[in-house]
């Protein structure tokens, strides 16, 4: 077997996340569209992006936003056609600018034709591509799986008398992947979007694929409480026959050698947290590349941040794509400070830690994503309770604190009416954005954070020894800081509260790049970096 190859397009590159219904309308209706995305292109090569990945645009009913797709070799007609999509790519590539599809193999819309006929008669080939299984003895579901989204991981279907398993909402029906006949029908959907330039896939639930033959209970871990929303219920189990299993690598093997007839990448979207149980989703056997989603639940912990991507990294030095927001969490800036209400202050803290922590991941290797928005600072967007659509709010009795919505509100364009995003109310009901946290008003600004995150990204791109040259972990005055050596880089992230002064790199180093405006000063002392601050230096003499 011939050994594969990184591809040359994933060294040193950056990707951005679009949440596709919520970045820019050209027909009025007041959902983004794939021409919008086409027209922005322009404003994301300038922030220096090279990969843009767009959440799912297939016909979809929207129990999960897209996440529940009804035929996956088609394109919603809010977002446009399969033209409108070879269009898009072919606009992207005319920036040298790469796009990836959102794929989701673990389960299918419950409208799609396959569960349709599969629901309609037991005896179909399409009932085996789903996990229908007798009821348990007392008639209840087969076993104590839960669903991320509240209840039991299984509904009945009662025209059989049987249950069928999902680990989302019921109207996401999980797939049988040891069904041969699921690998064929994937194997065509991803041939059929490669045909069509597009570059490569984000992989939905990758981690969730294939069942524990034995359908067994998994075991409780944890009392989640009273109040526990679905997300701690579900995180209450251990998933070992659920989630995980050890042979889904085998599948990601095939998808990525027919990736790599096309030079196309493949992207793990997998909630796994165990670094050597991650590790094993890349690699010459694997995936190109996995997301390591923890950073971007954690809340301002400074010690659990710089040991959860040190230690990734050194395992696993090539292959993660790093992020701190994505459309699944409440946004970073919001995040990472204390409750209460927004004011300057607490909007500038919040962006100075996500900085710190982004200038830290883009030392790591691999391909570290930008969630659209994050380069602008946004808050969390404020949304009526009422107006919640996200299931995991809207199907479930908790406080709604889990709820997604909060970060999937309009890019905030400029200061006309809906923040330029539409010419009228959008899709989902949010507040307009200030002008400070527009892309107009912060494109004229240079001390805007859309600048910071630019720079960031130029600094990187200038000096590749911060993702070719070996990777070093030096040693460090607290918990709360990380030295990361590569080559001729240095960079110091200094989460901790209080100034330090690093001794272990030397002095022969000077600043190409911090964070935020706090102080950097290189002597004979060593490089003192203030508070919350990441600094990117390069070697030479002072
Ligand atoms: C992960 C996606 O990011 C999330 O939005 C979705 O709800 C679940 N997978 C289920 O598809």
């Amino acid at each position: 077997m011939v050994e594969r190859t990184r591809k040359s397009w994933l060294n040193g590159a950056v990707g951005y996340e679009i949440y596709a219904r919520s970045f820019a309308d050209t027909t009025g209706d007041g959902f983004g569209d794939l021409n919008g995305i086409a027209e922005k292109l322009d404003y994301v090569k300038w922030l220096g992006i090279d990969i843009v990945w767009l959440t799912p645009i297939y016909p979809s009913p929207d129990h999960d936003h897209g996440y529940d797709v009804a035929d996956y070799k088609a394109v919603r007609a809010e977002h446009g056609t399969v033209a409108d999509a070879e269009a898009l790519v072919e606009r992207a590539h005319s920036l040298d600018l790469k796009v990836l599809f959102d794929i989701v193999p673990n389960h299918t819309s419950s409208d799609h034709a396959w569960f349709q006929k599969a629901i309609a008669d037991p005896t179909s080939p399409e009932r085996a591509m789903y996990l229908f299984r007798d009821p348990a003895p007392d008639g209840g579901p087969p076993n104590n799986w839960v669903s991320h989204f509240g209840g039991p991981a299984w509904t009945l279907d009662e025209a059989s008398g049987q249950y069928y398993c999902h680990l989302f909402v019921a109207e996401q029906p999980d797939l049988d992947w040891r069904n041969p006949d699921v690998l064929d029908a994937f194997d065509d959907i991803y041939r059929f979007w490669f045909e069509r330039g597009v570059d490569g896939f984000r992989i939905d639930v990758a981690h969730g694929l294939l069942k524990h033959p034995s359908f067994a209970d998994n075991p409780k871990v944890s009392d989640p409480g009273p109040n526990a929303g679905p997300l701690a219920h579900f995180f209450s189990y251990d998933h070992k026959f659920d989630m995980d299993q050890d042979d889904n690598v085998e599948i990601f093997g095939r998808w990525q050698a027919i990736a790599d007839e096309y030079d196309a990448t493949l992207l793990a979207e997998s909630g796994v947290t165990d670094h050597h149980r991650l590790a094993r989703y890349v690699g010459p056997n694997a995936l190109d590349l996995s997301f390591y989603l923890k950073p971007g639940w954690l809340e301002w912990d400074p010690a659990t941040l710089i040991r959860e991507h040190l230690d990734l990294a050194e395992i696993e030095p090539d292959g993660i794509s790093w992020v701190i927001s994505n459309h699944d969490q409440p946004r970073p800036v919001s995040r990472f400070t204390r409750s209460g209400p927004f004011d300057d202050t607490r909007s500038a803290t919040g962006i100075a830690r996500s900085l710190a922590v982004t200038t830290l991941q883009m030392a790591l290797g691999g391909v570290p994503f930008l969630y659209y928005g994050e380069e602008l600072g946004l808050v969390d967007a404020a949304i009526d309770p009422d107006k919640r659509q996200d299931p995991v709010a809207t199907r479930n009795d908790s406080d709604g604190g889990e709820a997604r919505d909060v970060a999937r509100s309009p890019m905030p364009w400029d200061s006309s009416p809906f923040n330029g995003f539409s010419t009228t109310d959008s899709w989902i009901a949010s507040e307009e954005r200030p002008l400070h946290e527009t892309v107009e008003a912060q494109r004229a600004d240079e001390s805007s954070p859309v600048y910071r995150y630019r720079k960031l990204i130029e600094a990187r791109k200038a000096m590749p020894d911060m993702y070719e040259a070996d990777f070093e972990r030096l040693d460090s005055p607290s918990d709360e800081v990380a030295v990361v050596r590569r080559g001729s880089v240095l960079v110091i992230a200094n989460l901790s509260a209080e100034e330090v002064t690093v001794t272990s790199a030397g002095s022969d180093w000077v600043l190409a790049f911090a964070s935020s405006d706090g102080p950097c000063a290189v002597d004979a002392s060593g490089v003192t970096v203030g508070p919350e601050l990441s600094v990117i230096l390069s070697a030479g003499s002072r």
